[in-house]
């Protein structure tokens, strides 16, 4: 649906015009946009945010806030804080306030996803016991699928000797799932992923990405019950996440850009 006009708003910059991905909203005499009926509107929400007098609205609702403050980064400010953020495998015993998680969703939610569907949805494991029982869970598939001599014995071996090396004894974890038979969904929850774990450093928390798990929750059919996702919906990343226990002093190494140029 294209968006909706309040002309007594409208100070016929055209701006909405040049940043529609179709070109959608063409200029009338009068000097204010005009959106085709019936024509396809991706829904990015660009014109809107464009807009320098909130003239746009989707619902009608509306203008959007503008940028808060702090929105600009320095290149220097920005590549520490990228370079420090560390998968975190060890946790303090203190459990994360709800209110905590809900400001960085509120951050998360503006996560770019193809055509701006947003199809990701969150499962919150905030109850430390209910990680626990899910993570044995998934050392059982473990257990049942891994060869005997299998490397990934050493994980539901691990579990039994009372080592979680599955969820790394992280007070809460969090899954991001979107339905199966979205072929863009995957790419959504990655990108959707990274920006949580990107997030948390700020809050002073720490993640780590749970491969394993996210496996297990997508082979395992009494995981997959105990998470209880929706009908038609997989999940496509888990990410653990507490307080970390430790601090760093240094980046691990890395391997300098395959880059090619052309
Ligand atoms: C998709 C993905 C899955 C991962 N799965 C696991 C996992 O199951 N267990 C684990 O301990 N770390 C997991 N990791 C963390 C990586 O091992 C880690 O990112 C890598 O060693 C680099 O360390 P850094 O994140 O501290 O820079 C995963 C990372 C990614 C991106």
């Amino acid at each position: 649906m294209p968006p909706v006009l309040d002309p007594s708003l409208c100070q016929r910059c055209g701006m909405c015009s040049r940043v529609c991905v179709f070109g959608l909203a063409d200029t009338c005499d009068d000097g204010l946009p005009s959106f085709p009926d019936g024509a396809f509107c991706l829904e990015c929400g660009h014109c809107i945010a464009v807009c320098p007098s909130g003239a746009l609205s989707i619902t009608g609702a509306g203008a959007p806030p503008a940028f808060p403050a702090g929105g600009n980064v320095s290149p220097e400010a920005l590549g520490g804080y990228m370079r420090s953020r560390r998968s975190i495998r060890h946790y303090q015993e203190k459990s994360v306030d709800r209110r905590v998680l809900e400001e960085i969703f509120d951050i998360v939610r503006f996560a770019p996803t193809a055509a701006n569907r947003q199809p990701v949805e969150w499962l919150i494991v905030h109850d430390t016991g209910t990680v626990r029982t899910l993570t044995g869970l998934a050392a059982d598939w473990m257990r049942e699928t891994a060869g005997r001599d299998s490397l990934y014995r050493t994980f539901p071996d691990a579990w039994d000797e009372g080592r979680d090396l599955i969820c790394h004894g992280a007070p809460h974890l969090v899954v991001a799932h979107a339905r199966a038979d979205d072929t863009l969904a995957s790419g959504d929850a990655m990108i959707a992923l990274a920006h949580l774990d990107l997030a948390l450093p700020a809050f002073g928390l720490g993640g780590c990405w749970a491969g394993l798990f996210t496996g297990a929750a997508a082979s395992y059919p009494p995981l997959a019950e105990a998470l209880g996702l929706p009908e038609g919906h997989r999940p496509f990343g888990t990410l653990l996440l507490g307080y970390p226990k430790y601090a760093y002093t240094s980046v691990p190494p890395r391997k300098q850009p395959a880059m090619r140029w052309l």
